[in-house]
């Protein structure tokens, strides 16, 4: 077994005890630290910063270099896979990504193949042996993807959207061509995300940002199903310690029971849900993670504080089973001093909480 000098966040996803709640934040290396934004000015793009080996490393291990996190998150993006499918991936400034080849017909998804993820995706395998080089053993590095269903939103759509009307005029009007797509996306994700565990990761997330767009059952259906899917195709151990899965619907608070029965190990939470509901909820059946909201990081120190109070309290003297974070990802405007409060504030103030 490889060493890991800080097992903190496999140990609580795990609901082994540890002696403080570990921390990390969705979309921690990024735009908001001055030190990314010179790379990637060096690097010319966004997607040729993800397809440098060393250069992914290095985006990587910045925030690990500020802050005193407990875990580190593969620097790539979950559009690799549409990406690899030959949709032609751009990202505008200001615009966020668009497809170039957005999926419109049963024809165009008939047409895509299953990435192989040691070849068409061989940089991202590439991207997570530089990197748990680089990690030396610090910290557990976590791989991840989008689900089938927020892939399908990039495809459909063609870029991000508000209403998702292509989407679901296919959902409603041709569920069978989407349901195939779906398909393709889910054994995708599992070769993509089976392939990342052999290279190194030593975890996974599934980011499921889109699925609290649908009705319940339209969730059940077209998003929850596909994530099942993928979870029972999974590699869950290696090098000699299990490789915990964690699974995050935002605005999925209404349904984490049912997250939870996929066999996951773990349900990520966005902010609208208190944590102790969730917890009464789920039991021991599942660890959480989260769930400050991202904007609270615009706030002062202290009111940081009193929000990571609050919600460590909401959780309980539980020695386990909580992986703090916020919410959703970080805004690209928040002082790089203000997540450090944050870090620090949940380092030093779950400590009593673990006695
Ligand atoms: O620290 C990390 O978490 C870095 C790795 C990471 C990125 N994207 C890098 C990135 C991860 C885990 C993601 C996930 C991702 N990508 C999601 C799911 C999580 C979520 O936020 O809901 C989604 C929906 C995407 C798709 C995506 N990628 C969008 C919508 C955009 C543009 C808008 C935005 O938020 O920046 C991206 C680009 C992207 N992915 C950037 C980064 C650092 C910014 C690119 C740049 O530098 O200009």
């Amino acid at each position: 077994m490889a060493e890991l000098k800080n097992d903190r966040y496999l140990r609580a996803l795990l609901k082994q005890p540890v002696d403080q709640t570990p921390v990390w934040m969705m979309r921690q290396a990024g735009r908001y630290l001055p030190e990314y934004r010179e790379l990637r000015a060096k690097a010319g793009d966004f997607m040729s910063l993800c397809r440098d080996a060393d250069f992914a490393c290095e985006v990587t291990l910045q925030p690990l270099r500020r802050y005193d996190l407990d875990a580190a998150i593969l620097f790539s993006d979950i559009l690799t896979i549409p990406d690899a499918m030959g949709l032609g991936l751009r990202f505008e400034t200001g615009e966020g990504p668009v497809f170039d080849r957005p999926i419109t017909c049963l024809r165009d998804v008939e047409k895509i193949g299953i990435p192989d993820p040691e070849d068409e995706l061989g940089y991202v395998m590439n991207a997570v042996r530089t990197i748990r080089k680089g990690l030396n053993g610090d910290v557990p590095l976590i791989g991840f993807s989008g689900s089938p269903w927020t892939l399908a939103t990039y495809m459909i759509e063609g870029g991000t959207s508000k209403a998702f009307t292509k989407i679901k005029k296919m959902a409603f009007a041709e569920p069978k061509t989407l349901h195939l797509l779906l398909d393709k996306l889910a054994d995708s994700v599992i070769s993509y995300l089976n392939a990342q565990v052999a290279a190194g990761a030593q975890s996974l997330m599934i980011f499921d940002t889109w699925g609290g767009i649908l009705s319940p059952r339209d969730y059940r259906e077209f998003s929850l199903r596909y994530m099942a899917k993928i979870v029972d195709g999974l590699t869950r151990e290696n090098e000699g310690r299990s490789v915990p899965v964690t699974l995050f619907t935002k605005n999925g608070g209404q349904w984490i029971e049912e997250i939870a029965a996929t066999g996951c190990d773990a349900v990520g939470l966005d902010w609208t849900i208190d944590i102790s509901d969730a917890k009464a909820r789920v039991g021991d059946k599942v660890a959480l993670q989260g769930n400050m909201d991202p904007s609270m990081l615009y706030a002062s120190p202290e009111r940081i504080g009193q929000e990571v109070q609050h919600i460590l309290e909401q959780y309980g003297h539980d020695n386990t089973g909580h992986v703090f974070n916020l919410g959703h990802g970080i805004h690209l405007d928040v002082p790089p001093e203000n997540a450090g409060a944050f870090i620090k504030a949940v380092n030093e103030l779950s400590r009593p909480f673990h006695k």
